[in-house]
């Protein structure tokens, strides 16, 4: 297994990337001089050229838990050199959230990292990325981000997208041309949209790949915000996933229209220790009601747990 390269800065990034990338085409040509060697005639292996070396970004904010270790091992899966960024995005933290205490176990993330066999870490401090302070142009989220998320949390996508866009960049400054794929979860489904509708809009270099949400045996979607909850507050938020999962058996039985959005989100409000912030059937592209053209109808959900806010999401259609 090769060693994981812990890279501080753009700079530092870039060189070791670039360095991977040729070290996994070297490697592939190597794989094809080996299948020409063992015996095929040129005429079988003379049309095979070597595989263009890919690369997989997997933007984080750290306190790795198994949601991202999926995302990192699709990652791994489908590529030749894999890149973790850890990064607690000050941008997309409003005022009184929790940016302070938002869980940081850096140690704990690099040895998961090793495990799944990661290449190289991206581990900016915030005046690497921010070297000016607070960055004076920033992506605009429009419309699609100021619904949901976005009107609880002004300029949160906002953030999210000049980071992510920043990130895709230095990225794909060091990938120079190789093909470029990056993975985000989908519990985050408003983010998931957002960056998608940012890449096709600014024509970035790269393919967005998102992951469906990973469930603990309970059926409690994956967060690291899931520190901060008690063990009651824990078994109190099960009433999200477990609500979420009746609309989907109703959607797939009856159909959307035979969906009881009203009992879900008074089931939901009647939960001990449970406020519900907001329950609705979207189109996952657009974030408004499905219409007759939508591919697809996903019953969004935010609550409130104690001091922790959780979100989830399941297809209903
Ligand atoms: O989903 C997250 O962890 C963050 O929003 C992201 C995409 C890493 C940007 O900071």
């Amino acid at each position: 297994m090769t060693e994981l390269i812990v890279a501080r800065t753009p700079e530092e990034l870039c060189a070791h990337l670039a360095q991977r990338v040729g070290q996994a085409e070297a490697r592939n040509l190597a794989a094809v001089e080996q299948r020409r060697a063992a015996g095929q005639t040129e005429e079988d292996v003379a049309p095979e050229a070597p595989r263009v070396a890919t690369v997989g970004l997997v933007p984080t904010m750290g306190a790795l838990h198994e949601g991202h270790a999926t995302l990192i091992r699709r990652a791994r899966e489908q590529n030749d050199v894999v890149v973790v960024s850890i990064f607690v995005n000050p941008l997309q933290f409003g005022p009184g959230e929790d940016y302070d205490r938002y869980p940081r176990t850096p140690e704990a993330d690099l040895e998961l990292l090793r495990g799944i066999g990661v290449d190289l870490v991206f581990l900016p401090e915030v005046q690497t990325l921010y070297p000016g302070g607070e960055p004076l142009v920033r992506v605009t989220s429009g419309r699609l981000g100021e619904l949901f998320e976005g009107s609880r949390r002004p300029g949160h996508f906002d953030g999210v997208l000049t980071v992510v866009n920043k990130l895709l960049n230095i990225t794909a400054a060091g990938a120079s041309g190789h093909p470029l794929r990056a993975y985000f979860g989908q519990k985050d489904a408003q983010q998931v949209a957002l960056v998608q509708r940012m890449v096709a809009d600014f024509a970035l270099p790269v393919t967005i790949v998102p992951v469906a949400i990973v469930r603990d045996d309970d059926g409690l979607a994956l967060s690291s915000r899931n520190a901060y909850l008690s063990a009651e507050e824990r078994t109190a938020a099960l009433v999200l996933s477990r609500t979420l999962a009746l609309l989907r058996e109703e959607g797939l039985s009856r159909g959307y229209a035979g969906i009881d959005l009203d009992a879900a989100r008074q089931r939901i409000e009647h939960a001990d220790g449970v406020e519900l912030d907001y329950l609705e059937i979207v189109d996952p592209e657009t974030f408004e009601p499905p219409t007759e053209d939508s591919r697809r109808a996903l019953a969004l959900a935010a609550i409130r747990v104690g001091a922790t806010r959780l979100l989830d999401n399941m297809d209903v259609v």
